[in-house]
C-alpha cells in the first residue's frame, strides 16, 4: 500500500493542472479539456483572447511561478521567463499569477 500524498501543486497525469491567483487568493482547476485562456476569462481575470491558437500574443499573462509548457508560436526565449499564452499553453505544476 503506497502512503504517497498527492500533491495538488504537481500537474495530474491526465494534463490537468492549477493557476493559483495569489493577490485573489484562488485556485482555479484547469481541466484536461480545457485552456486556462478560458479558465481565467471566467474567473474574471483581464485577458485579451486574440487569436486563441498561440499565433498573436494578445493573451499574452505574466505569471510569476510555475513550469510552463510553452506551446505558442509568438514569444522568444527571454518572454518565456515571465510571460506565457494561456490559450494553448499548459503546465507541469501549479503557475501563480499576481492578479
Ligand atoms: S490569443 Fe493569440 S496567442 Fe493567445
Amino acid at each position: 500500500m503506497s502512503t504517497e500524498i498527492p500533491d495538488s501543486r504537481q500537474a495530474a497525469a491526465d494534463g490537468s493542472f492549477e493557476i493559483y491567483l495569489a493577490w485573489s487568493n484562488q485556485v482555479l482547476k484547469v481541466g484536461a479539456d480545457q485552456t486556462a485562456l478560458e479558465v481565467l476569462l471566467q474567473a474574471g481575470v483581464p485577458i485579451e483572447p486574440g487569436c486563441q491558437t498561440g499565433g498573436c500574443g494578445d493573451c499574452a499573462t505574466a505569471y510569476v511561478e510555475g513550469d510552463v509548457i510553452h506551446k505558442d508560436l509568438c514569444l522568444n526565449g527571454e518572454d518565456r521567463e515571465r510571460f506565457f499564452c494561456p490559450c494553448v499553453s499548459r503546465a507541469i505544476t501549479r503557475i501563480v499569477l499576481a492578479f
